[in-house]
């Protein structure tokens, strides 16, 4: 089988959590971590612990990669003793960058006639290997083919999502942005729910009842940001703002943090004065995309 041996390296909290899946499967596993004690408890699943990191990149034509950043990353395969080492190899680039960083990669890889694919994991270490995992991979179709089988071990839900590398890194950021999005809002509700004296449990409920509502709500943006067509008869913008506006009081008159109920009025005052009161929410694009 291509690709019976895999090499690690990075043994952080996700980088480690990817090893095992490999191990289970039967490939033959060798693992690098500049603390080299965090390969201990994989030694003891049947990994192999390299001696240095020269070690590591020859044991192995499948190299997947699991640093903090690209610069920590570049610093260890872009060395004069290591890109002549790397040549045929297959290197997945799963440490978390933006396009650009995805972009030079897979230039440098060229240069140095390594194959190259870079990804972004969308889970958790403990999600990884099960079946609902979402991990994201761009780049050269033909490598992808070459390693599909051994990258789905990472997760049911591994997805090539097109040949330019830096595919996966963009949508992981327009991914995360709604993830912080959304976890700061969940934040400022329940602060505001707690200084008013109700239970949070009471939240959790309330809140997966108006998932629907969320959920239409983005496809509606999705639909009207394409189209470039805010019209619409369900609730103007004059109608957030007074909505907004609602909350911002609330939210200062319980004395918690509200920079962010700020933010959103802000967002649809904007909005207005551009023109867009009778339109719907999605017309709030016009304050954030690219100006000029
Ligand atoms: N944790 C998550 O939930 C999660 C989810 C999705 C994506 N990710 C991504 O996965 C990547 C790794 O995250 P993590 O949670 O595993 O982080 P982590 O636990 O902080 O691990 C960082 C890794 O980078 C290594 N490292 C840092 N500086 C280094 C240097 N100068 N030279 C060599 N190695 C260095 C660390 O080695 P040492 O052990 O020696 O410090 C460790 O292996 C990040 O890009 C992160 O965004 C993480």
């Amino acid at each position: 089988m291509k690709h019976s041996k895999a090499t690690f390296i990075g043994l952080g909290q996700m980088g480690a959590a990817l090893v095992p899946p490999f191990i289970d499967a039967g490939l033959q596993v060798t693992v690098w971590n500049r603390s080299a004690s965090k390969a201990d408890p994989l030694v003891a699943l049947g990994a192999k612990a390299a001696a240095d990191f020269v070690a590591a990149v020859s044991a192995s034509d499948l190299i997947i990669v699991c640093l903090a950043d690209y610069t920590t990353s570049n610093a260890l395969f872009h060395q004069d003793e290591i890109t002549p080492l790397l040549e045929g190899k297959t290197i997945v680039q799963l440490t978390t960058g933006d396009g650009r960083e995805a972009e030079l990669g897979a230039l440098w890889a060229a240069e140095v006639g390594v194959n190259y694919l870079d990804g972004a994991i969308m889970d958790y270490p403990t999600k990884v290997g099960g079946p609902e995992c979402l991990l994201l991979v761009s780049g050269d179709r033909a490598v992808w083919d070459s390693c599909e089988t051994q990258m789905k071990l990472l997760g049911g839900r591994m997805t090539y999502v097109g040949s330019k590398p830096s595919s996966a890194n963009l949508l992981d950021g327009s991914l995360l942005t709604m993830y912080y999005g959304n976890t700061f809002a969940l934040m400022q509700s329940a602060a505001m729910l707690e200084a008013e004296q109700v239970d949070i449990k009471d939240f959790k409920t309330a809140l997966n009842a108006f998932k629907p509502v969320i959920e239409s709500t983005w496809k509606r943006t999705i639909e009207a940001i394409d189209q470039q067509d805010y019209s619409g008869n369900e609730a103007s913008i004059h109608v957030h703002s007074l909505g907004v506006q609602s909350l911002l009081k609330r939210a200062k008159k319980s004395g918690v943090e509200h920079g962010l109920l700020q933010l959103f009025s802000e967002y649809v005052d904007q909005t207005a004065a551009r023109g867009h009161e009778a339109d719907e929410l999605p017309a709030a694009f016009e304050v954030f995309r690219r100006k000029g």
